[in-house]
């Protein structure tokens, strides 16, 4: 195979990815080009052709009871094998999941100087840029992003909301409500799954802290050689995302080694385990390792909401996983300063998580 053009493309905006396709390159910029090991080789992608599980959340909140108890051991065998499952039947409107991915895709089509106006601050994850970029020579992704802290009211910044395109920022407050809904009705289910009380997390997490973040990856002529963002586990509790209508499958997930494709479903949300929830139940339920890949002619948007416990929270593995023959894996520890550690870390598999983790002799 010939080898790849590696020269660096000079463009107006080096690192935005949407200016660099515009600018229409004809090799990628080196800081993009993955190294070997990295790159979405199609073949590991392609080789599973099961899907993650499907939760029917009708069932869970009016079906009759042994609806709820299968739909519930559903959902725990979804959070134990998979750590990723999707929802469908969410009582979402279709309305609004339509009317924020229109107004995200305006956003994204602005004037790059239009977007600027709210530029990512350095150490926090808000605003408009590339995320957990620390030093020249990290590899850069295929995506801009734009973020917003939601909830509560004192971790927004009240600058950073667009004004354009008119009702962004009133649809995101609307749709944040009910995803945050959501959340804390799916979190009760999960907390049964696991055979706690409805409301152990509820009331565990204090007033929640809810993030959202708008993925927009544009088409890349070389999908091969890049990624669209960098393989991570999310330091939530759980993560709730939309895929853009229309959208290429571009989220894979880490199963048993292989990178499994998440093949979209129409309105169904896709919901994974945080790191929080990993550290709860001392790693019974795990948060599981996921990146995104781009599409050589397709554009893709997710929108992707972090509901976490309140940064004053205390955590740790609760007493009810630990025992003789499960020993406590994660050491107590604020969630803020978690929260801290991983905004300020590069996206690197389940690194950020070592931060907890005990380490445990092996012994034979
Ligand atoms: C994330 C994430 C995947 C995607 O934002 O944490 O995993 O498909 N996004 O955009
Ligand atoms: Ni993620």
């Amino acid at each position: 195979m010939a080898p790849v053009p590696l020269s660096p493309v000079r463009v107006g905006h080096i690192d935005d990815v949407q200016e660099l396709r515009n600018a229409k390159p004809t090799t990628i910029p080196e800081r993009f080009v993955r190294d070997m090991t990295e790159r979405p080789t199609l073949a590991t992608a392609l080789s599973s052709t099961s899907d993650i599980p499907v939760i029917d959340f009708s069932k869970l909140i009016k079906g009759d009871k042994d609806e709820v108890h299968i739909e519930i051991l559903k959902l725990g065998i979804a959070c134990e094998e998979w750590g990723f499952f999707q929802v469908i039947n969410h009582d979402i409107e279709l309305s609004l999941l339509e009317s924020i991915e229109k107004l995200a895709k305006e956003f994204f089509m602005l004037p790059l100087e239009e977007k600027q106006k709210y530029p990512m601050i350095p150490g926090t994850l808000q605003g408009y840029g590339q995320a957990f970029v620390f030093s020249e020579d990290q590899k850069l992704d295929w995506c801009n992003m734009f973020a917003l802290g939601v909830e509560p009211q004192y971790i927004r910044n009240p600058k950073l909301w667009p004004t354009k395109p008119a009702k962004f920022s009133e649809t995101v407050e609307l749709y944040s409500k009910e995803v945050r809904a959501l959340c804390n009705n799916l979190l009760k289910y999960i907390a049964m799954s696991l055979g706690l009380r409805q409301q152990a997390f509820e009331e565990m997490f204090g007033v929640a802290v809810q993030a959202i973040r708008m993925n927009y990856y544009p088409a890349c002529s070389r999908p091969d050689l890049v990624l669209g963002l960098s393989p991570h586990s999310d330091g939530s509790a759980l993560t709730v995302l939309q895929q853009g209508k229309g959208s290429s499958v571009g989220l894979q997930i880490l199963k048993d080694n292989t990178w499994v494709p998440v093949q979209p479903i129409p309105n169904a949300l896709v919901i994974n385990i945080g790191d929080t929830i990993e550290v709860l139940s001392n790693g019974k339920y795990k948060s599981v390792e996921h990146r995104a890949v781009t599409h050589k002619e397709k554009d893709r948007l997710s929108l992707v909401t972090f509901y976490a416990p309140s940064y004053g929270i205390e955590l740790g593995p609760m007493p009810e996983f630990v025992d003789e023959s499960n020993p406590c894996k994660y050491r107590r520890y604020n969630h803020g300063e978690y929260s801290k550690h991983y905004v300020t870390s590069k996206l690197q598999g389940k690194k950020a998580l070592d931060f907890a983790k005990i380490h445990t002799k092996i012994s034979n």
